[in-house]
């Protein structure tokens, strides 16, 4: 059975979740898949995949029923295809500072090399494919030129692809990985076990830095791919846990929301020492003084 994409923009996240909620009414065939992608522009875009008949007007109705305000559903036939084939293909290996972020389909190709972190893609987040992961994948390798690090803390790890990438660049540094996402971390202690680590790599469920396991650790190293929502709240703890002159790499913000961070952990205590954007999103790297 051919698919059928259906994309609705949204104003905002909050109308981008409603949309789905909306979408997911008994009466109407149920997506195989859907995603919500952050515009660059301005607004959010939902796709929603169908393997069944979907028509524009019932996805309208149920929109309208539910009060929900979003743009009009764009309905587009894909013709059928080899899906594994053509995932496989549209997630080639990503090359970022000194590391090689690919899946398993390419583990052949990366055996030998040290740098190389392989990652499943699968419901979490950190493929290697999104900017904001190359941002910090390149901060890193930058940061690792320089100096070297002994107790690592990534914040928000999905895949948990950051916290490989430090354990394989400092193989004797404590690295931790959390999330609070189970689904996220459940993921990450899979591609932790796929790889040859020296060391190893803790992933915790928690928020933040709220777990018994952190209470009094004291990295010198803060990996955040998060939204600027939650680094800002984290601003007083990374303060806080991180030893004098030790690094952040605060990501996931776009380059208009660069300044409120910033000045954010400015006001903290903490200089800028690197900028980095691309594709319309920036990851900064700060030192605490
Ligand atoms: C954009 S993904 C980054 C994944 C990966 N670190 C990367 O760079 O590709 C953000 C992840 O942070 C998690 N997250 C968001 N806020 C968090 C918080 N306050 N504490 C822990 N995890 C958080 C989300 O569940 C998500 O898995």
């Amino acid at each position: 059975m051919p698919l059928t994409k259906v994309s609705i923009a949204a104003r905002d996240l909050e109308s981008a979740d409603r949309v789905v909620a909306a979408l997911a009414a008994p009466e109407l065939p149920e997506p195989l898949a859907s995603t919500t992608f952050e515009v660059p522009a301005g607004g959010y875009l939902v796709e929603l995949y169908y393997d069944r008949d979907v028509a524009a007007a019932a996805l309208e109705q149920a929109l309208a029923g539910h009060g929900v305000q979003a743009g009009k559903p764009v309905l587009e036939a894909l013709p059928e295809t080899n899906w594994v084939a053509v995932s496989q293909a549209a997630l080639p290996p990503v090359m970022a500072g000194r590391f090689i972020v690919h899946g398993s389909h390419d583990r052949a190709r990366f055996l030998m090399r040290r740098t190389a972190i392989e990652i499943e893609a699968g419901e979490a987040f950190g493929t290697g494919h999104n900017a904001t992961t190359t941002l910090c994948l390149r901060a890193l390798d930058r940061l690792a030129h320089a100096r070297s690090f002994a107790r690592v803390v990534d914040v928000g790890c999905g895949t948990g692809v950051l916290a490989l990438a430090a354990a394989r660049v400092f193989p004797k540094a404590c690295v931790i990985a959390t999330d609070n996402d189970p689904i996220a971390t459940g993921m990450a202690r899979d591609n932790v076990r796929l790889t040859r680590l020296l060391g190893g790599v803790a992933v915790i469920d928690a928020t933040g830095f709220v777990h018994p396991r952190l209470r009094g650790l004291r990295p010198d190293l803060v990996l955040a791919n998060i939204l600027p929502g939650p680094l800002i709240e984290l601003a007083p703890v990374v303060r806080q846990r991180l030893v004098r002159g030790g690094v952040a790499v605060l990501c996931g913000l776009l380059t208009h929301q660069v300044r409120e961070v910033a000045a954010t952990y400015g006001s903290v205590g903490f200089r800028l020492i690197a900028k980095d954007t691309d594709a319309g999103w920036a990851a900064l790297t700060v030192q605490r003084r």
